[in-house]
């Protein structure tokens, strides 16, 4: 993958749900777009995939992630346009 890639994309528990998240990748790939970048890669935690997804990205691939536990988790792989075209 090429791109800028995002990483520690968090909001406070009590604040999720008030769109402070896609403001904040919003922000990251206007930031991106602005120096040229066309695009982020992001290693996804599984329960932010429908985040990402509402907010432009694709999934372009998964890797396994496992963790104690849960020996199947996975990771979606994703990718952000930066254009506003
Ligand atoms: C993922 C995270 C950053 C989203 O931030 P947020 O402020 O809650 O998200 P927003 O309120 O901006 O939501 C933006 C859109 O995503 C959708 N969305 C957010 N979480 C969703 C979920 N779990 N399932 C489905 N849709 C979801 C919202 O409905 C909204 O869509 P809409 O504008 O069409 O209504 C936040 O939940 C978080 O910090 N999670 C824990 C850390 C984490 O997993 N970070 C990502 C690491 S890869």
């Amino acid at each position: 993958m090429s791109g800028w890639p995002l990483e520690h994309l968090w909001v406070v528990p009590d604040y999720m749900g008030r769109g402070i998240g896609r403001a904040l990748l919003q922000h990251a790939s206007g930031l991106a777009a602005a120096t040229g970048v066309k695009q982020l890669t992001i290693d996804a935690e599984p329960y932010a995939e429908p985040f990402y997804i509402a907010c432009g990205a694709r999934r372009i691939g998964v890797i396994d992630a496992p963790l104690d536990g849960n020996p199947s988790r996975q990771r979606p792989q994703m990718l952000l346009a930066t254009s506003l075209d």
